[in-house]
């Protein structure tokens, strides 16, 4: 899929945003290997620190519909370019540790990186030792 339509596919998105706190909506597409896309918006509470990210819901849609292989992630929101939170890097790292991200606004302007960019020396599950 080309980036342009990927990125299309994220600022269509972004305008079913739940963001009534921010008034900052944010639209995520994530192409996975097979060729499907999974969409996400940010959604927000009242409580607001349980407002997730539209890059996590992406992903999270994505993983539990099945899909294991992400190729390339689209992020755009109100600003030159619509970086991930850390939070969201991390949780890419976990599900896609060389995708490749293009970080977009609604202008259809991007710039191109990847997650090893993002976060490198990532905290990964081999770091995980038992006591
Ligand atoms: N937001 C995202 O959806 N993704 C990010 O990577 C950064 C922030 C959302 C969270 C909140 O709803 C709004 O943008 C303002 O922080």
């Amino acid at each position: 899929m080309e980036d342009r339509e990927l990125l299309r596919l994220a600022i269509e998105a972004r305008k079913n945003a739940y963001c009534p706190y921010s008034n900052f909506p944010v639209g995520a597409a994530l192409l996975c290997a097979d060729g499907t896309v999974y969409t996400g918006v940010n959604v927000e509470n009242a409580s607001y620190g349980l407002t997730m990210c539209a890059e996590r819901v992406a992903i999270f849609k994505a993983v539990s519909e099945g899909k294991r292989d992400f190729v390339k992630l689209a992020v755009v929101c109100n600003a030159k370019r619509c970086s991930p939170c850390g939070a969201c890097r991390q949780v890419i790292h976990e599900h896609a540790p060389d995708i490749e991200i293009l970080m977009g606004n609604p202008n259809g302007e991007f710039t191109r990186t990847t997650i090893q960019a993002l976060l490198p020396q990532a905290f990964e599950s081999g770091d995980l030792m038992p006591e």
